[in-house]
């Protein structure tokens, strides 16, 4: 998969909830071939604090503008130093990296939880005419500012919340049953916590829904060279999340 290395001027930076912001920078060449579910290495500074890039899912992309937009969460120093970015700096971006999700569903299931709704955002515009349901969940209201973010992509939406402030009480992988017996869904995309996604891979298993899932490892390099990234697969082989992944199906991984 073709990668590039650029200096990408922000555009804009808005906050979206609280410790979440969604930053947009120029990156055309990035742009022009991301695919859904790849991701961006940034280098945030030109010292060497923070030493390594920061891996980040494009949630959006405009091919046309040339832009790129990631929507994070506050954690440490390097989430920190992001939120100081503004209108014209420049930031290190590498990407696209990784490999995306399959696109040929017809009726996809979207399930994210916290962040990791992030990349289904740039999924499910990709879907555009199909019917894309999303079952999104998250701790509480608070969290749950996605339903704004995709009124206008996905036709449905279902929500869980932990304590049953908005949406049903409960995870997604409570509610899943349910909705794969209401509808024929052909394809289940899925990011979020691990718990979730095991709960989300068991329970597509059971109702012979193929199912993607999208993993997170802590990573240096970003393209396969230096292991951190690594995760168990169900063949006994690991797999390097950076480059073998981040999507997966859910058969190839160990659970
Ligand atoms: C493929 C991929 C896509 C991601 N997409 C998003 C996204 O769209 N939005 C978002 O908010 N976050 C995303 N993350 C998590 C994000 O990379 C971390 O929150 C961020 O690196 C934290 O950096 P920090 O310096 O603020 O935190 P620190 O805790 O100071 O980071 C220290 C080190 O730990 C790593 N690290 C910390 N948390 C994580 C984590 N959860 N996953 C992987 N590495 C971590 C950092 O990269 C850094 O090397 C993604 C992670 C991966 C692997
Ligand atoms: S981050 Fe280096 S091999 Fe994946």
């Amino acid at each position: 998969m073709a990668k590039t290395c650029v200096k990408a001027q922000v555009i804009e930076q808005n906050t979206i909830a609280g410790d979440v912001f969604a930053l947009i920078v120029a990156a055309p060449e990035i742009a022009a071939i991301a695919r859904p579910g790849q991701f961006v290495h940034l280098r945030l500074a030109d010292t060497l604090d923070p030493l390594l890039r920061r891996p980040f899912s494009i949630a959006d992309c405009n091919a046309e503008q040339g832009t790129l937009t990631v929507i994070y969460r506050v954690v440490g120093r390097g989430t920190v130093l992001m939120t100081k970015l503004q209108a014209g700096d420049i930031i290190d971006c590498m990407g696209p990296l990784g490999k995306g999700f399959d696109l040929t569903a017809q009726r996809p299931l979207l399930i994210g939880g916290g962040m990791g709704l992030a990349p289904l955002v740039m999924l499910a515009k990709a879907f555009c005419s199909r019917p894309a349901t999303i079952l999104m969940g998250g701790r509480n209201e608070q969290e749950l500012f996605w339903p704004e973010i995709y009124a206008g992509v996905c036709q449905n939406i279902h929500i869980t919340t932990d304590d049953g402030s908005i949406g049903h009480r409960g995870f997604t992988v409570d509610l899943l049953p349910e909705l794969l017996k209401q509808d024929k869904f052909d394809r289940i995309y899925a990011c979020g916590p691990h718990a979730m996604l095991k709960g989300v891979a068991e329970t597509a298993a059971y109702y012979g829904v193929p199912c993607q899932v999208s993993l997170e490892e802590y990573m240096a390099c970003g393209v396969g060279a230096c292991l951190s990234c690594t995760c168990a697969g169900a063949s006994g082989k690991r797999h390097k999340v950076c480059t073998d992944g981040p999507v997966f199906w859910a058969e190839e991984v160990a659970w």
